[in-house]
């Protein structure tokens, strides 16, 4: 391990405890800026592979961190930042072999059309950029993306990012934004259970090509559809077969290009193929990356083809970007994909995304509570309900879940979707079989103690109503049976301030 001793003077010479650590933060860092765990955050100190420690050496497993790919501080990664850091870091307009090493294996990982990178710092960045392409390539401005997407923190992504405006605080949609429904087959407006014999890709394709008619007989048409290939903060969404394939069709029959966001899902983490936009056989016109591509340091890229790159450089304005594609990110970013190859991350995820998978449905056999168990690799989500039947999300259930597992066995998930009621995973790409039964025991030993919380209080709650019917029908009713229903009724109440506190502590 390089930098052995350091490290441990490093995380040593940690002179604030955590409570001046949180007092700091609440004084000078945007309370905007939102913690997880709010009520007890982490204080994490260090990280390895896929294992993070806090201030008291305390170990979690990490199933929620998609950037650090290849593992928290890859030796290889750290050597070759560091390396590259202590040579030279400067701008991409001087010549440098990291930087042109970097697009041509990045390049070589996609479709043959996709032959040209710019480099940029993060996904907000590339999708920004995205959009900037299609929009110069098309001369138009509209654009088509999903319900409950989020594309980044700029202005211009969150304009595409229902997940952000559509809050209650969120700014207005501009009205050359069109939102598409999300292609949830489970909870979304076209289900497996409402149309058990449908074509559900062409059903959810069908409001695209509506939007990219209408749009064109407007004499505007639509610059670009953009999608995650796989739906990350719509609650890990697994679109239906043929649904890309139908979607793009009609927005390039209409004259637009599609832009493929694998900033969550790329370089691997589905398993079967290297790109999620890969499992669904289409070649989109513009693929946006990031987040994994740095292990944790911020690169990314947006690959397109050469056409749209000309288009670009047409326009006689150079795009520089004065950190984007310097040696140091390349340096890591050339170390990330050398690994998940060495290492083979993408076939284990594979073979660990089935047995998870298989695992987690096992699950769904035994506690009513989980509705539904979907993914790719090791891209993961468990959709909590309270009714089976109905589909009903359970938000209560879910943070109890994410809340406890972190509380009792130190293993972090977390929850997401438009009801925020499904479990997330996605853990580094060297998630191992031994990591997945540490997470798979904590987890059902969790829903086997929500089931018992929940049984009781129905329990309490048909007492409670039984009590008072009885005590409506009885007018005659006994100061003893009034008690008794207060004190019910006071078991309830603790019982639900309980789970509320759990809740918030989230
Ligand atoms: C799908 C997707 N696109 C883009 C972004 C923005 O990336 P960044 O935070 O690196 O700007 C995110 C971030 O979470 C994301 O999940």
């Amino acid at each position: 391990m390089p930098f052995a001793s350091e490290q441990v003077q490093s995380v040593a010479s940690q002179q604030l405890s955590k409570a001046e650590t949180i007092k700091l933060r609440n004084k000078h860092i945007g309370q905007a800026c939102k913690l997880f765990y709010r009520s007890d955050p982490l204080k994490i100190v260090r990280g390895q592979g896929q294992y993070m420690f806090d201030e008291e050496g305390v170990r979690y497993l990490d199933c929620i961190n998609n950037v650090a790919h290849v593992g928290h501080c890859h030796p290889e990664v750290v050597r070759a930042g560091a390396l590259q850091m202590a040579t030279i870091s400067t701008n991409n307009r001087f010549l440098h072999d990291e930087l042109v090493q970097c697009g041509r294996t990045l390049t070589s990982k996609m479709p043959p059309s996709l032959s040209v990178c710019f480099f940029v710092n993060s996904g907000s960045e590339a999708n920004d950029l995205a959009l900037r392409l299609a929009r110069n390539y098309t001369k138009r401005q509209d654009v088509i993306t999903l319900d409950h997407a989020y594309h980044g923190h700029l202005q211009s992504v969150m304009e595409i990012s229902p997940y952000k405006f559509n809050q209650p605080g969120g700014a207005k949609k501009p009205d050359y934004v069109h939102v598409a429904p999300c292609p949830d087959i489970y909870g979304g407006q076209f289900t497996d259970k409402l149309y058990p014999n449908a074509d559900l890709g062409a059903l959810y394709a069908q409001p695209i090509a509506d939007i990219c008619e209408r749009q064109l007989a407007k004499g505007q048409g639509v610059a670009a559809f953009i999608a995650e290939s796989l739906q990350s903060c719509g609650g890990q969404i697994l679109p239906p077969a043929g649904y890309f394939q139908a979607a793009y069709q009609a927005v390039r029959r209409t004259g637009g290009v599609c832009i493929a966001d694998e900033v969550q899902v790329g370089f691997g983490r589905v398993g079967s193929h290297y790109w999620a936009f890969e499992t669904q056989g289409v070649v989109p016109d513009i693929v946006c990356v990031a987040k994994p591509m740095g292990n944790g340091h911020p690169v990314g890229a947006v690959v397109t083809t050469p056409e749209i790159a000309q288009a670009f450089h047409d326009t006689g304005i150079a795009y520089f970007n004065t950190y984007g594609g310097n040696p140091v990110s390349c340096a890591i970013a050339n170390a990330v994909m050398r690994i998940i190859d060495e290492e083979q991350l993408q076939q284990n995820a594979q073979q660990l995304g089935e047995y998870l998978l298989r695992e987690c449905s096992q699950l769904k056999q035994e506690f009513e509570s989980v509705g539904d168990v979907r993914g790719m690799g090791l891209f993961v989500g468990i959709e909590m309900v309270s009714d089976r039947e109905t589909r009903s999300p359970d938000t209560q259930a879910a943070h109890w879940l994410v809340n406890r597992m972190k509380q009792l066995h130190k293993v972090l998930i977390s929850s997401d979707g438009p009801n925020d009621n499904v479990i997330k995973l996605k853990p580094p790409m060297c998630f191992n079989h031994e990591n997945a039964d540490e997470f798979l025991l904590a987890f059902r030993e969790c829903l086997t103690t929500l089931r018992q919380e929940q049984l009781q209080a129905r329990a309490m709650e048909a007492a409670t109503a039984a009590a008072a019917a009885a005590a409506d029908a009885a007018a005659t009713a006994t100061n003893g049976v009034i008690a008794t229903a207060a004190e019910t009724l006071a078991n309830k109440t603790k019982l639900f301030e309980r789970q509320d506190r759990l809740i918030k502590s989230v």
